[in-house]
């Protein structure tokens, strides 16, 4: 059985508890959070709980862990995998892996001086959807890679964090932006070489944030190949996230969260009583539930998969040294904006 050690009891902790609880050889067996840990142990069953202003340090010390689930917010990343690292224990850390690259180094250097086994935990590779087109890609089906789209959406952020870019490191473009750049670096198989960006904060959002509330982002690959990431916490309409792949030979569309195969109409009389969706705007009208997030938005998927590598002592290939990649593109791309230019990775 192997013991986790979860850090974090907000958002992604609770999709990633979801996930855990559907392996049969994995346990979460302590919880850590600065103040809402107790809670979120008695609603999973979670034996152990650190709060207070030392829980990163107590949880990481703790013998009965073997892996440390790091689902803070971005500011506390670093802190977190060292922490981890110092004590010995194997690591899963959410992205992006921190608010940029220079974190991201000192990151990437703990875990390589303490010969620990890692995980960079970017959910979307593994999708349902994306692991049938990489599968249909390796095929040669649809031929050489030209471009590769991604769109993903919403009104904003659940916690105040996220709007504070000394906390966060950035705004949609480090947070949504990390997982498409991350899929399509996947999907083309090789490393980037330009980039260019845009970032806008809209004019609703100035009084509450410094960081981009909306951008894009122009990912070029040395044949000319390009991703082209769209970011954004103003849009409307609830959860958005689409991905277009076009190929010499063929093309492909994937819809997470719109076309569903499930859509329910509400009358705006009445309001809709049942979870929807991540980020559902709206309480009435046609609604379209997502079937199973844990499992479509690829949680479960990742940690089948690196909790699997830990026990037989690999390291997975979605791993650290991955997030750090991003960190650096994702520098660059801001880079760009101030620039103008295209800017070198
Ligand atoms: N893979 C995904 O699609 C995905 C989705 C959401 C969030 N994330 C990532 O997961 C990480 C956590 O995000 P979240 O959405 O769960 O955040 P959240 O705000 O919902 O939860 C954060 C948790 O950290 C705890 N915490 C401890 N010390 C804190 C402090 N000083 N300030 C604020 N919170 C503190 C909070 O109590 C809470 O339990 C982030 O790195 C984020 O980018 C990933």
């Amino acid at each position: 059985m192997l013991k986790i050690g979860l850090l974090g009891s907000g958002f992604v902790a609770n999709f990633h508890m979801n996930g855990y609880s559907r392996l049969p050889n994995v346990k979460v067996v302590a919880v850590g959070s600065r103040s809402s840990a107790l809670k979120f142990a008695s609603e999973w069953g979670i034996k152990t709980t650190f709060s207070g202003p030392d829980f990163i340090e107590k949880l990481c010390k703790d013998p009965d862990v073997d892996v440390i689930d790091v689902s803070l917010p971005n500011f506390l990343h670093l802190k977190a995998v060292q922490n981890a690292s110092d004590n010995g224990k194997n690591i899963i850390v959410e992205k992006p892996l921190s608010r940029n690259s220079n974190e991201a180094k000192e990151i990437y250097t703990s875990v390589r001086n303490s010969g620990v086994l890692h995980a960079y935990a970017e959910n979307q590779l593994f999708m349902p959807h994306l692991e049938k087109a990489r599968e249909i890609i390796k095929s040669g089906t649809l031929g050489k890679l030209i471009r590769i789209r991604s769109r993903e959406a919403h009104f904003g952020p659940h916690s105040s964090w996220f709007w504070n870019s000394d906390l966060s490191g950035g705004g949609c473009l480090l947070d949504m932006g990390s997982h498409s750049i991350e899929v399509g670096r996947k999907l083309m198989n090789e490393e980037p070489s330009e980039v260019i960006g845009y970032t806008s904060t809209s004019i609703i959002r100035r009084d509450l944030t410094k960081a981009e509330d909306d951008s894009i982002a122009l990912v070029k690959y040395p044949n000319g190949s390009m991703v082209v990431s769209e970011n954004s916490w103003a849009a409307h309409g609830g959860l958005d996230l689409r991905f277009e792949i076009y190929g010499s030979e063929g093309v492909m569309f994937l819809d997470v969260t719109r076309e569903t195969g499930t859509r329910m109409f509400i009358p705006s009389s009445n309001k809709n009583k049942y979870y929807v969706v991540e980020k559902g705007e709206s309480e009435s009208g046609w609604l379209y539930p997502v079937m199973d997030e844990t499992f479509l938005y690829g949680y479960q998927g990742e940690l089948a998969y690196f909790t699997s590598c830990f026990e037989k002592g690999e390291l997975p290939y979605e791993n650290i040294q991955d997030g750090l990649k991003i960190n650096i593109i994702i520098d660059a791309i801001y880079n760009s904006v101030i620039s103008k230019h295209w800017e070198l990775i």
